[in-house]
């Protein structure tokens, strides 16, 4: 089956004779009998119906539509994008072991390596996204993970995945990918050596800015206990409200990812021509240097890029943001709309890319020649302010 076709065909659940599965709510789980009872509470808890912690016919059918796409043994639900990788840096680490992370990860991911690993005795070495086969250098006997995010999405390097998993698996590390970018729908982490595929489905898996959700999955059964007892261990479970939702904008991915990716190459084309554009950091652009590794390894790009702004002044930059019409102003990404803000990040380990206003684009699904208009009318402002 195409991945088209698994959208809308896996997850369906039970048969319920409605299109959807239902919201099942629930946290006690009824038995007939005493027996059946404790039979339950010794089988496998994180299979079938047990307790509603660990999920209920929705997490299920949502659970088994992303296994589909990610081609992967088994996916976990967690609460958030965060905790998809908080929990995925737990399942691989003991005390006294050591992660490599990529120095574009997610922010937050920075302060849980200092604050909440270095407590329980890991630590953590940030690693140049251009590392490649480099990165051998940097491991240690107890390295046991290399996070990696592909491009980073503030600063959008790209990684060579697979060289990256070659000299990680030589030494007996996990991989771990934030494939949010990407998602499995334009890149295979499982096919590229990722052992743990992380998606904040927050962005284009719930797709419609209304839901926090976060997803693990593994390539092989060894990594699906670990991971799963850390999310249970640590008490979290996902609503089955939120896993409809997911579920309902999983199944439009392909589509509004194919519309996203059309619509971000047109404007960032656009972008790229005008004057108070440095450059445009977007990996599907051939001027970008991650070009040759996206085209290699991905087979789309998402709505999200990077702007370096020659805005004359901090005031001119704040008249470009504030005239915007369509480009709604705050966090996150991956509805349909479109969203700017600045891009603020940390490094450690290698270079910022930009060198005037660093900004972050999300193309959604407006028509793009009236995202370029609203652009265009947003830079002549700009352009006034003396
Ligand atoms: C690449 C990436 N990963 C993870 C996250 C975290 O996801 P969530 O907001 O669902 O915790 C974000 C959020 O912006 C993100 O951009």
């Amino acid at each position: 089956m195409k991945k088209d076709t698994k959208l809308t065909h896996t997850g369906r659940g039970e048969d319920w004779q409605l299109v959807n599965p239902p919201v099942a709510r629930g946290s006690t789980i009824l038995f007939k009998t005493l027996r059946e009872f404790e039979e339950n509470g010794r089988a496998d808890r994180f299979t079938g119906l047990h307790y509603g912690l660990h999920g209920t016919q929705t997490a299920f059918a949502l659970e088994e539509a992303l296994t589909a796409l990610e081609g992967s043994y088994r996916t976990a639900l967690v609460p958030s994008g965060l905790a998809a990788i908080t929990v995925a840096l737990l399942a691989c680490v003991k005390s006294g072991d050591h992660v490599l992370v990529v120095d574009c990860a997610y922010g937050p991911v920075r302060r849980f390596c200092e604050l909440h690993l270095a407590r329980l005795g890991v630590s953590a070495t940030y690693f140049d996204p251009n590392i490649g086969s480099g990165i051998e250098s940097l491991f240690r006997p107890e390295t046991r993970a290399v996070l990696c995010e592909a491009p980073g999405s503030l600063t959008f390097e790209m990684q060579d995945i697979p060289a990256i998993a070659a000299v990680a698996h030589r030494h007996d590390a996990a991989v771990l990918l934030d494939n949010t970018w990407a998602t499995p729908y334009f890149f295979d982490a499982m096919a590229h050596g990722v052992d743990l595929s992380i998606q904040a489905g927050t962005k284009y898996i719930g797709g419609h800015a209304d839901v926090m959700i976060g997803s693990v999955a593994v390539r092989e059964e060894r990594w699906w206990k670990p991971l799963r007892d850390v999310i249970a261990d640590y008490g979290y479970s996902v609503s089955p409200d939120d896993c409809y939702l997911a579920l309902r904008g999983l199944r439009t991915l392909g589509a509004r990812l194919r519309t996203h990716q059309a619509n971000a190459i047109e404007v960032a084309r656009w972008l790229e021509k005008r004057p108070e554009v440095a450059r445009v950091l977007y990996p599907a652009l051939p001027s970008d240097p991650g070009y040759a590794i996206w085209k290699r390894d991905f087979t789309g790009a998402s709505g999200l890029f990077g702007v370096d702004l020659k805005a004359p002044s901090r005031p001119a930059l704040e008249v470009f943001v504030d005239s915007l019409q369509l480009f709604g102003i705050g966090s996150s990404w991956g509805g349909f709309e479109s969203l700017v803000v600045p891009a603020v990040f940390k490094r450690t380990a290698s270079k910022s890319p930009f060198l005037h206003h660093a900004m972050r684009l999300h193309i959604g699904l407006e028509d793009p020649q009236d995202i370029i208009a609203d652009l265009e009318q947003a830079l002549n402002k700009m352009n006034q302010v003396k």
